[in-house]
């Protein structure tokens, strides 16, 4: 090293006299020197190998169905929602809890159907009474109505996250505002009225 630092302090003697004649003209070049390997080690621990652990991760959340950004984007909103709003009662898992009377969401006839429809209108009023799901029959009152908290664009984020969750075993097709708003409206006489399975049933 001290070799190397020292050559061009000799080159530029024979070149340059001016700049050789300060003695400690070989400073700028070791910094230069330093800062150069700072910066390769910087490159080889981050942005210079492909991180395959960082990028499934990043995958694994997204739906499979869909390549469509704006579906995409609402996915990972809906994600974020989910973990506020619904995660206390149906779970990380989506699995809910039968021994707390929480249905499951993770393979769901109510919420895998191939038009969301019954899914936003429980969103949005919640449901009560006796409900079957996947063979079991809950009842608990506990469903929250989010008809007051949540805008279109985040009834559809949440429905598109649940819809479409690989991990839970979900592929359903995403939701758009436009479909939320239109059941919102068609649904508005129903106030804070909760749903009951009856009356969901004819909805297709
Ligand atoms: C405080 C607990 C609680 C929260 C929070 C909650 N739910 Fe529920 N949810 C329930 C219960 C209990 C039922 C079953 C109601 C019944 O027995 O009729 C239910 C039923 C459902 C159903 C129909 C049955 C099924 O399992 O498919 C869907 C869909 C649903 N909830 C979605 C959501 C979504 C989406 C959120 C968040 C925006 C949410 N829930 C937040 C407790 C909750």
């Amino acid at each position: 090293m001290s070799q190397k630092t020292k050559k061009p302090e000799t080159e530029s003697a024979e070149t340059e006299p001016t700049i050789a004649a300060g003695g400690g003209s070989a400073w700028p070049f070791v910094l230069l020197v330093v800062l150069l390997f700072g910066c390769f080690l910087h490159v080889e621990s981050t942005g210079g190998a492909f991180r395959a652990d960082v990028f499934q991760a990043g995958m694994r959340t997204l739906p499979p169905q869909t390549d469509d950004p704006p579906a995409v984007k609402s996915y990972k909103r809906g994600a974020q929602l989910y973990a506020a709003g619904c995660v206390g009662c149906h779970q990380a898992t989506g699995l809910g809890s039968a021994a707390l009377n929480f249905p499951p969401l993770a393979g769901s006839e109510w919420v895998v159907r191939e038009k969301p429809d019954r899914l936003i209108r429980i969103m949005l009023n919640a449901v009560e009474g006796p409900i079957k799901v996947k063979d079991i029959t809950y009842d608990n009152p506990a469903m929250l109505a989010f008809r007051d908290v949540y805008s279109d664009d985040d009834i559809a984020a949440i429905a598109t996250f649940i819809r479409g969750n690989a991990e839970w075993g979900n592929s359903a097709a995403f939701v758009t505002p436009q479909q939320v708003k239109a059941i919102r409206d068609g649904t508005a006489a129903m106030g804070s009225q909760k749903w009951r399975v009856e009356s969901l049933e004819p909805v297709p």
